[in-house]
């Protein structure tokens, strides 16, 4: 079930034309429920270790029916940051092989981890967000490449499948940031890339603290992440203090007790998403960006890239005052660079994209 037909489980909707799930995805009476849930556990047993080890577990397997991936393959995190540290904490960036290329359309956190590897020797190199820059960068000297699934900027959506194949022919490990796709596009994790990082709380409705990590079938076994905890352990419940003996499986991702209640609102969203099917909700989402660009062409509207994903990044002259703008009239999105970011998802509506264009009419004078 996709538009109408879902809307109203998400009480935004009552009040909000919500085009903003580039940001965080609309809460849901599913999601609403599973923290109720949580605390009515706690309420009634206290402490459900077991259930919580259970409900991790579900997490995983839901994360990994989502990205093509077996459940041994996936890692629970708590956010990309945690995930992408944990990541390089893996990798020496010794020696010849001891540089990360990253595209100018990366989100903040890969930039700056990135280059607090630079302390433990690695070089840094920043590409245009194209196929052909990654090939002219990525050589024997490269360690790491990473590159964004979907522009949180621009809305570009990169060919990770081809940039991964670059990588992987010169021997280098690819990481895929999918946080703005994974969700509303279909992403196919071992196609795409060596790990897959992305979390709950945008195109998966769900909240903050729950994150995840795919890794390429046979890889984890050739990682040692320094970044750890216990969850990561052969055996969680050893409770053995004498070496570092990480589980044969993602798990050795796993670091500290799990995010729980993320937990219970991520399975939730999770299960929105998968009942709906990510196929459909992308051809649901391709339906209103067409009619989004169509009108936004009749307005003389630029965009800052190719829609072909779930974000329209409109040009503006004063993108903050546009937000405020559209707010007045219920239209919530929301800004980065010079753009007004639109974001379409299982919720909304053909209505939903006319009345962002009506308040975009009406506001005709800060678009650029
Ligand atoms: C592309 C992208 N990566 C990562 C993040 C967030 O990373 P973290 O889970 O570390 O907060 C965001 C969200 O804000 C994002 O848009």
């Amino acid at each position: 079930m996709v538009g109408s037909a879902i809307r109203d489980r998400f009480p935004v909707f009552r009040d909000k034309v919500y085009v903003n799930s580039c940001s965080q995805g609309a809460l849901s009476d599913a999601v609403r429920a599973a923290y109720e849930e949580y605390l009515d556990g706690w309420d009634a047993n206290g402490a459900e270790w077991e259930h919580w080890v259970e409900r991790s577990e579900a997490a995983r397997t839901a994360f990994a029916a989502l990205l093509g991936a077996a459940p041994d393959d996936v890692a629970i995190q708590t956010s990309v940051s945690a995930s992408v540290s944990a990541l390089v904490s893996a990798i020496p960036f010794r020696g010849e092989r001891n540089r990360i290329v990253i595209s100018e359309n990366e989100f903040p956190t890969i930039g700056q981890i990135a280059h607090a590897q630079e302390l433990r020797g690695a070089e840094v190199v920043h590409v245009e967000p194209h196929p052909e820059a990654y090939e002219a960068a990525i050589d024997e000297r490269t360690a790491l490449v990473a590159s964004t699934f979907v522009s949180f900027r621009t809305g570009a959506v990169h060919d990770v499948e081809a940039i991964c194949a670059l990588a992987r022919g010169h021997g280098a490990l690819m990481l895929v940031d999918g946080y703005q796709g994974i969700g509303a596009l279909p992403l196919d994790a071992p196609l795409a890339g060596d790990v897959v990082v992305g979390g709950t709380v945008k195109y998966l409705l769900a909240s903050a603290g729950l994150a995840f990590m795919a890794f390429r079938p046979g890889l984890v076994e050739e990682l040692l992440p320094v970044q750890t905890g216990w969850f990561a352990d052969e055996n969680v419940f050893d409770m053995q203090i004498e070496r570092y003996r990480p589980h044969r499986s993602a798990r050795r991702f796993d670091a500290g007790t799990p995010p729980v209640p993320n937990i219970y609102a991520g399975v939730a969203g999770v299960g929105l998403i998968a009942e709906a099917g990510v196929p459909q909700i992308r051809a649901h989402v391709a339906g209103l960006v067409e009619r989004l660009v169509a009108g936004l062409d009749e307005l003389g509207a630029k965009v800052a890239a190719p829609p072909h994903g779930p974000l329209v990044c409109v040009r503006s002259t004063d993108a903050p005052a546009l937000v405020d703008a559209v707010a007045k009239d219920d239209v919530v999105a929301s800004e980065r660079d010079s753009n007004l970011r639109v974001s379409l998802h299982i919720y909304n509506t053909e209505a939903d994209v006319d009345g962002v264009l009506a308040s975009l009419a009406r506001n005709r004078a800060l678009l650029a």
